[in-house]
């Protein structure tokens, strides 16, 4: 399967967004990750969708929409006109608010035409998502609880990639893209792709690189 990087935007200088958006395309990244945080479902506020709409024209890579919000569905057809490529949200964002709601925001998403996925922080079993793997893009596993970067790898996020990337398979899915996010550097990255992830999102590991080429590199093999 082939193994995509996808360094997240929340490491980067604010100040100076564009040149790090031209500057990760240039090292091989194969996705931009951006952190959409509200200040409510995470406590950190960092920015929306005017941001995708402002890096869109920069670059060519797809635009990886991580929304860490409430009210998810209220915010796709923003991200959507933005010019995202993904759009993924929080399971527990919601199943607080109906059962019925996280697939309603999956179905939104993918009527225009956009790819959807899921997400799991490391206290939500990977079981509550199953019923949305037929419908969903991409699952992304976090590694991490959400809000800041630079955090350490919650080891037992690993048996979760393994049952996910199973399940898939069971269901006639084996290539669905299964990402990873928190935590990920060139020392964990090897163990986490043999549990099955194939999209590594890494934001301090490649931002406070000294040569980004090569840790980009070295976290694909
Ligand atoms: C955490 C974010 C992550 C974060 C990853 O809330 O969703 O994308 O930026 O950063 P690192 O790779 O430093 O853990
Ligand atoms: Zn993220």
């Amino acid at each position: 399967m082939k193994i995509k990087i996808a360094p997240s935007i929340l490491s980067a200088d604010f100040s100076n967004m564009g040149a790090a958006v031209k500057k990760i395309e240039q090292c091989g990244a194969d996705l931009i990750h951006c952190d959409v945080m509200d200040g409510s479902f995470v406590e950190p506020i960092t920015f929306g969708a005017q941001m995708l709409k402002n890096i869109r024209p920069l670059t060519k890579l797809p635009l990886d929409a991580h929304l860490m919000i409430e009210h998810p569905k209220t915010q796709v057809k923003f991200f959507v006109e933005a010019g995202a490529d993904i759009i993924t949200v929080h399971y527990k964002a919601c199943a607080k608010i109906s059962e019925t709601y996280l697939e309603e925001t999956l179905r939104l998403i993918k009527s225009y035409g956009v790819k959807c996925g899921v997400v799991v922080n490391p206290d939500v079993p990977v079981e509550n998502i199953f019923p949305v793997f037929p419908l969903v893009d991409m699952v992304l596993i976090m590694s991490v609880y959400p809000g800041y970067g630079g955090q350490k790898f919650i080891p037992e996020t690993l048996e979760k990639i393994k049952k996910a990337r199973q399940f898939a398979a069971n269901i006639g899915k084996p290539d669905m893209d299964i990402e990873v996010d928190g935590g990920v550097n060139e020392d964990n990255a090897a163990t986490i792709k043999a549990a099955g992830a194939n999209v590594l999102v890494a934001g301090s590991a490649v931002f406070n690189s000294s040569n980004m080429q090569k840790t980009i590199a070295e976290l694909k093999i």
